[in-house]
C-alpha cells in the first residue's frame, strides 16, 4: 500500500481535481494534454459534479451541447479558447459551426449520466431536462442515420471510439494508406512518456483521417463514399443502446413522445447481436469493408450488460479478469500476444469503464461482481492516483495526471461515500 489517504481526504482531493480542471462552465481532462472540453469525459464531469455541485453538472451538459452542429452532431471536442498545446486544433479540423469543434462525435454516454443527474433532483432537473432532451433526441437520431451497419454503430475515426489505438481498428488502419499526411508535430508525447501513447504509425493514420474529413467538408454522405475507415464499434452500439433506455426514461418522465426511441432500441439490439464474434466467445469490433471481426476482447466488450443485452456468454471471461488481474478490467485481454500493460487502449484499465461495466453488472443483478469490480477500482485510485488510467498488474498510474473522469468515477462511485441513490450509485436503472 503505497498511499494511505482516508475516504474523506480522497473525496476531497477529487472535488479539487473538478474545481480544478473547472474553465467556468466546461472542465478540460486534465491540464496541459487535453486542455479542452472532450464530449465522453464532460459527461463523466457532470456526474462528479452532481454529488456536491448540481447546478454545475447541469451547466457542464448545457456547454456540450452549445457546440452542436446543425445536422445533430455533437463533436468529440469543443474548442472554446484556443490552446497552443494541443494537436490538432481547430485549424486542422476545419469545422463550422457555433464554436469551433472536431468533427466527429464520442460515445454518447451524454443520457445515461444526464439521467443520474435529472433522478437525484427532479424537481430542479426538469427545466434543463426540458431544453436539453430534444438535443439529445437529435444527436442520437444523427448516429442512427448516419453511422449504422446492420443495426451496429460505426465509428469513421479510432477517436470517435474514444478508443484511440485499440486493438480493434489494427485491420482496418493497416489497410489505409496515410500517404500525403505531411509533416506535423505532435503534442500529446511533450506532456506524456512517448511509450504510454499511440505510436506515430498509429497518428498519420488519425491525421490522414482528419484530412479527409475536410476534404469532403465534413459532410456525412460524402464520407460514406471516401472514407476508408468503417468499423462497427462495441462501444458506441453499448453506449448508445444504453443511452437511449435512458433517454426514453426522461423522455416518459417530461411527458415527452418516446415512440422513435423504442425504434432505435430494437434497431441497436439486433445490431449487438452482429458484434458476437463466435471464434473468441465475445463481443467484438467488426469491419465494415473487410466484413472481417478484430480478435478483440476488450473493456468495451464487457458493456454489453450496460446496454441490457445478453450476457450470459461473456460472464466466463469476467471471472478470469476478476480472478485473475489484480486491476481488473484491462482495456485488452491480457492474453492476447498484443497486450501492452501500459500503452493506452492496448491493456492499462481506466476506471471509466470500469464504472460503465459496474453499472450495467448492478442493473444485471450481477451484484458481487459488480462490488468486487468497485473495491478493485476504488483500491487502485486510493494507492495509485487519480491518473488517466493504469497498469492492470501492478497499477502504475500512467497517461495524464489529476484526471477529471477519474475523479468523477471516484466521486459518484468508487468512493465508500458515494450513497446509493445519489448521483447514480447502487440505483437499478429499469430499462
Ligand atoms: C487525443 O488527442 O489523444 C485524443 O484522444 C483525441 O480525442
Amino acid at each position: 500500500m503505497t498511499n494511505m489517504k482516508s475516504t474523506f481526504e480522497l473525496d476531497e482531493e477529487a472535488r479539487r481535481i473538478l474545481i480544478a480542471n473547472d474553465r467556468g462552465g466546461y472542465t478540460v481532462p486534465t491540464d496541459g494534454l487535453y486542455p479542452y472540453q472532450w464530449n465522453w469525459d464532460s459527461a463523466f464531469a457532470a456526474f462528479g459534479f452532481a454529488s456536491f455541485d448540481i447546478d454545475r453538472a447541469w451547466l457542464e451538459f448545457e456547454w456540450l451541447f452549445k457546440g452542436q452542429w446543425s445536422n445533430g452532431m455533437v463533436p468529440h471536442i469543443l474548442f472554446h479558447q484556443v490552446d497552443p498545446g494541443y494537436f490538432p486544433g481547430p485549424e486542422i479540423w476545419g469545422c463550422g459551426g457555433q464554436v469551433p469543434s472536431s468533427g466527429i462525435s464520442q460515445p454518447p454516454v451524454a443520457a445515461s449520466f444526464m439521467r443520474k443527474v435529472f433522478e437525484s433532483d427532479p424537481v430542479a432537473g426538469r427545466r434543463h431536462l426540458e431544453v436539453l432532451f430534444p438535443r439529445l433526441m437529435a444527436w442520437h437520431g444523427w448516429f442512427m442515420d448516419w453511422r449504422l451497419d446492420r443495426g451496429a454503430v460505426c465509428v469513421t475515426h479510432p477517436w470517435e471510439a474514444g478508443r484511440d489505438n485499440a486493438l480493434d481498428w489494427d485491420a482496418a488502419m493497416a489497410a489505409m494508406d496515410p500517404a500525403g499526411v505531411g509533416e506535423y508535430t505532435r503534442r500529446d508525447t511533450s506532456h506524456v512518456d512517448a511509450s504510454m501513447r499511440p505510436t506515430k504509425y498509429d497518428y498519420d493514420r488519425y491525421i490522414w483521417l482528419v484530412q479527409n474529413g475536410r476534404r469532403a467538408n465534413w459532410d456525412e454522405a460524402e464520407m460514406l463514399k471516401t472514407n476508408p475507415f468503417r468499423v462497427a464499434d462495441p462501444t458506441l452500439t453499448f453506449t448508445l443502446l444504453r443511452a437511449n433506455r435512458d433517454l426514453k426514461a426522461m423522455g416518459r418522465a417530461i411527458g415527452a413522445d418516446t415512440a422513435r426511441i423504442d425504434e432505435w432500441i430494437g434497431t441497436l439490439e439486433e445490431g449487438a447481436k452482429t458484434l458476437w464474434n463466435p471464434q473468441i466467445g465475445a463481443y467484438d469490433a467488426r469491419d465494415v469493408h473487410s466484413g472481417a471481426f478484430a480478435g478483440s476482447l476488450s473493456n468495451a466488450s464487457f458493456l454489453c450488460w450496460f446496454a441490457g443485452v445478453d450476457g450470459e456468454a461473456m460472464h466466463p471471461h469476467l471471472t478470469r479478469m476478476l480472478r485473475d488481474v489484480p486491476f481488473a478490467i484491462p482495456s485488452l485481454d491480457p492474453e492476447n500476444p498484443a497486450f501492452d500493460s501500459r500503452r493506452y487502449w492496448r491493456g492499462p484499465t481506466w476506471a471509466i469503464m470500469n464504472a460503465l461495466i459496474g453499472f450495467g453488472l448492478e442493473d444485471a443483478g450481477l451484484t458481487e461482481e459488480a462490488d468486487l469490480l468497485r473495491q478493485k477500482t476504488a483500491a487502485l485510485i486510493a494507492e495509485h492516483g487519480f491518473a488517466e488510467y493504469f497498469d492492470p498488474f501492478d497499477g502504475t498510474p500512467a497517461g495524464g495526471g489529476s484526471f477529471t473522469w477519474t475523479a468523477a468515477v471516484w466521486l459518484g462511485w468508487a468512493s465508500a461515500s458515494a450513497a446509493p441513490g445519489v448521483a447514480g450509485t447502487g440505483r437499478r436503472v429499469a430499462n
